[in-house]
């Protein structure tokens, strides 16, 4: 893991790493683990920031992108690229997430576990290509459920902060929260190589492609959606009305305001279907049928 976030992610300075039981629970639980009396999270964005502010019983307030507008918190998240939007954070805008984190005394945790579908021009960086070595208050979760299809596995790890690390593995390790040796196994094998995941990434790219033609022709303006391995777009409409547009065709889609109110005319589509499957709705969803 260590290695891995060396050459992949640009990590230099002291910093620690971490396995967890998916990136899920570490989500769910980091708030409490640092006993974070505030948490903010993307205005649109993948529920589980929420639940584990909640869950701590931390006040929780949903932000814009810019970290300069930020309200003062003691955990902040960012996700790029984003789960449901696709956005990719440019490197100015994690840059202001870093100094919010050393302005406010604030932890920073960046949920990067899409960093390897890129789909287009912009390639999603972490956090720690732009820390400069100086890692304090900052965290990535990172994840092979994506990366190498290993949800089942339920293998995932953070990087960063040594101190903060040190804190978290210490609760865990009360609270039982241990990766299994044979899962912490598989992940060193799959860290190790990026073959499969390029591989992977190509699926998506060419889905992309498949579907998005299909959609515009049916009225749908896709927004982002720059990587990842999801399409956010819009036909101006009620999201349960693209939903029912979409059910009526025999294709499952998200509403987006699963993610938050300003998704609410906007629905999710997962590129995790077979190309069989994929093929088969582009040609549904362009024949209007
Ligand atoms: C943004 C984001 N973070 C974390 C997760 C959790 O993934 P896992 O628990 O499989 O590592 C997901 C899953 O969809 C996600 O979209």
């Amino acid at each position: 893991m260590r290695a891995w976030a060396m050459r992949n992610l640009g990590i230099t300075g002291d910093f620690d790493v971490l396995p967890t039981i998916g990136s899920k629970e570490l989500v769910a639980w980091l708030p409490t683990f640092l006993e974070a009396k505030s948490v903010i999270y993307p205005e649109i964005a993948y529920p589980t920031y929420l639940v584990g502010a909640a869950i701590a019983g931390a006040e929780h307030r949903a932000v814009g992108i810019s970290a300069a507008t930020w309200p003062k918190s003691e955990l902040a998240w960012v996700n790029s690229p984003s789960n449901p939007t696709g956005r990719v954070h440019t490197r100015d805008e994690m840059r202001a997430a870093i100094d919010y984190a050393r302005r406010e005394n604030a932890v920073v945790a960046s949920d990067e576990c899409y960093i390897s579908f890129s789909a287009g021009e912009a390639v999603p960086t972490s956090i720690f290509h732009e820390s400069d070595g100086d890692n304090r208050n900052l965290l990535a979760v990172h994840s092979l459920s994506k990366r190498s299809n290993l949800a089942g596995y339920r293998a995932a790890f953070i990087v960063g902060d040594p101190a903060l690390i040190s804190r978290i593995r210490e609760i865990r390790k009360h609270a039982g929260l241990m990766v299994p040796l044979p899962v912490q196994q598989a992940m060193t094998v799959a860290l190790q190589d990026e073959v499969h995941v390029e591989q992977q990434a190509a699926l998506y790219r060419a889905r992309r492609e498949v579907l998005r033609p299909a959609l515009l022709s049916a009225g749908f303006r896709i927004d982002e959606s720059q990587a990842g391995l999801y399409i956010w777009c819009t036909r101006n409409e009620s999201d349960w009305d693209s939903v029912r547009w979409f059910a009526e065709r025999g294709v499952l889609v998200t509403p987006g305001n699963f993610y938050g109110a300003a998704g609410s005319q906007h629905i999710r589509i997962a590129m995790t279907a077979t190309d069989t499957h994929i093929a088969s709705v582009a040609a549904r969803i362009s024949a209007g049928i």
